[in-house]
């Protein structure tokens, strides 16, 4: 059973040992990279350089809602917008595999980059057990390239500290309940953002397309959810499939593309199953999504498959 007073109070002495100058953290907004940036703070304080990039593959006002909390948790911090950069390393990159690689290595250049501004030593990574156990080694195959691991290029220059590599995801959250961080019950998100929602090439204006449908997904399933329509599902989202498909408008013929809903449970992330959305939602949803983005959605599909034999994410 894991404790996580106990988790707390060994970890903090651990990494006042571990670190030893300046370090940096990438601050993401998500549960992970909360709970890492509050225990590396509460062990070294200011030495701690909280970063916030923004990729470009961030959610609807996600940035802007990251940096407000910073503020509040009175971190020392730095904002980059990098979008213009992942977009440009993206641009023409199809292959799932290709795109996680670029991202984790563009993600360690601005760290590095940032790094050597402010002279740290130290990387501090929420990396969690599931994220290196399907990135594989010698003895497993690798399911996908986790953004934290998977990304790493070989001659880093700076120390990896990973807190909660030996954690799974609801003793994140436990951690997370104990030091009362506002975002214990957010939905997981993964390093490399929408950009592995958008099937093929991740450019800038089918990124928009992803955002808007996400945001559809998350405030109506989080509507349902309030109103007791539904058991909140461990993550919900929608992907934008490389797939057009024939449809109509009023009475002309369109030619669109396709998103898929996505909502599962699930408690360690290691293996899922499809949420039993009642139909009403589901519904709301479609309708909403087709006409917000009617120029370019006209059909809107829901993902049936658990985890096994797909992942939660299509890539
Ligand atoms: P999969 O798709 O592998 O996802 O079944 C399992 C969980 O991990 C999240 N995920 C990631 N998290 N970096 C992360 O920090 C990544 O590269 C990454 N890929 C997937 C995914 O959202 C789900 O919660």
């Amino acid at each position: 059973m894991f404790d996580a007073d106990k988790f707390i109070e060994k970890t903090i002495p651990k990494l006042q040992e571990e670190i030893k100058g300046k370090a940096l953290i990438a601050f993401s907004g998500g549960v992970d990279s909360t709970v890492c940036t509050a225990l590396v703070n509460k062990a070294i304080d200011e030495r701690l350089v909280a970063v916030h990039v923004d990729t470009g593959y961030m959610r609807k006002d996600e940035s802007k809602n990251v940096k407000k909390m910073m503020e509040k948790m009175g971190l020392n911090f730095r904002f980059i917008d990098a979008s213009k950069e992942y977009y440009k390393a993206l641009k023409g990159v199809e292959d799932p595999e290709k795109k996680r690689k670029i991202i984790g290595e563009k993600f360690i250049r601005v760290f590095e980059k940032a790094a050597e501004k402010e002279n740290v030593k130290y990387l501090v990574q929420g990396t969690i057990a599931p994220d290196w156990i399907e990135s594989g080694d010698s003895l497993r195959d690798t399911i996908k390239s986790h953004h934290n691991v998977g990304g790493l290029p070989k001659h880093m220059k700076l120390k990896l500290v990973e807190p909660l590599r030996d954690l799974y995801k609801d003793e994140v959250r436990k951690v997370a309940r104990k030091l009362r961080l506002p975002v214990s019950e957010r939905q997981p998100f993964p390093g490399p953002g929408l950009a592995i929602r958008i099937i093929g090439e991740a450019t800038p204006e089918r990124t928009k397309i992803v955002r808007e449908a996400c945001d559809i997904v998350e405030k109506e399933i989080e509507n349902a959810v309030e109103k007791g329509l539904m058991e909140k599902p461990w993550q919900y989202f929608a992907v934008l499939l490389p797939v057009k498909s024939v449809g109509v408008h009023g009475d002309k013929r369109v030619y669109g593309n396709v998103i898929s809903v996505r909502a599962v449970q699930s408690v360690d992330a290691m293996t899922c199953a499809y949420s039993k959305i009642p139909h009403e939602v589901i519904d709301r949803i479609s309708t909403r999504i087709t006409n917000t983005l009617k120029e370019e959605i006209n059909r809107v599909v829901y993902d049936i498959t658990n985890k096994p034999p797909s992942t939660v994410e299509w890539e």
